[in-house]
């Protein structure tokens, strides 16, 4: 029998991994972050001064390189060659990055076939861009997580601000805006809501009615 896969896709900032780690708590599946490793290799690219336009390197460089999504009781973490990079994965620099390993179809399919592989052993919560596209056509319940631009600059800025870091709200604004153009203008799995998608907007709504939300369309 086929495992449960749970594809929950959307743009950044929409709540994707706070929501799909609740649900992936709830129900026993296990979490997936894709986005955390297509920011290890980056990660990787930018330590090794691998220029972000050298495909040839980058996808020589993905080849060689082991990534470990780990769920223990240390919570969620991501290895890269064995060494623990999940708070280095979550800078500007990366961030940024990210968008360059992200357009290389080689690199992609090695990422995907990680990805498909953990569905032979897990029910599994995955989250990223091209889950319920490209991933998991067939997953059991695929959900498209939206919010306004204004809504997901004013988690960003929250979330900073916790970090003890002063936001200036219309320049994250601009970088939201910049970021979705990239993701959803490329030509490789760009981000798009498969039609079988469940569209949830989680403007004005809170992580538990979200979160609620989606266990309920997975009891029906
Ligand atoms: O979800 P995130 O912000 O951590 O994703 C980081 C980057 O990776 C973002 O630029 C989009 C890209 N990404 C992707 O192309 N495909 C995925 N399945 C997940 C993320």
């Amino acid at each position: 029998m086929k495992r449960f896969v749970i594809a929950i896709d959307g743009p950044a900032g929409a709540g994707k991994s706070t929501v799909a780690k609740l649900v992936a708590k709830k129900l026993g599946f296990l979490y997936v972050d894709t986005g955390a490793m297509y920011r290890a290799l980056t990660l990787k690219a930018i330590s090794e001064n691998i220029p972000l336009t050298d495909e040839g390197r980058l996808i020589e460089m993905a080849k060689n390189t082991k990534i470990e999504l780990q769920n223990n009781e240390m919570g969620y973490r991501v290895l890269l060659d064995g060494k623990d990079v999940s708070d280095a994965i979550r800078t500007e620099e990366v961030s940024k990055g990210t968008h360059f390993i992200a357009s290389i179809l080689p690199i992609r399919e090695i990422l995907w076939k990680i990805q498909r592989e953990l569905r032979e052993r897990y029910n599994i919560v995955m989250e990223g861009r091209d889950i319920g596209s490209k991933v998991f056509p067939d997953a059991q319940l695929k959900i498209f997580l939206d919010a306004n631009v204004e809504e997901r600059a004013k988690r960003r800025y929250l979330q900073l601000k916790q970090m003890g870091i002063e936001g200036d709200i219309k320049a994250i604004e601009k970088e939201i805006r910049e970021r979705d153009e990239k993701d959803r203008d490329r030509s490789i799995s760009p981000l798009i809501q498969h039609p079988d998608a469940f569209y949830i907007d989680t403007t004005g709504m809170t992580i538990e009615e979200v979160v609620e939300k989606i266990v309920s369309l997975y009891i029906s």
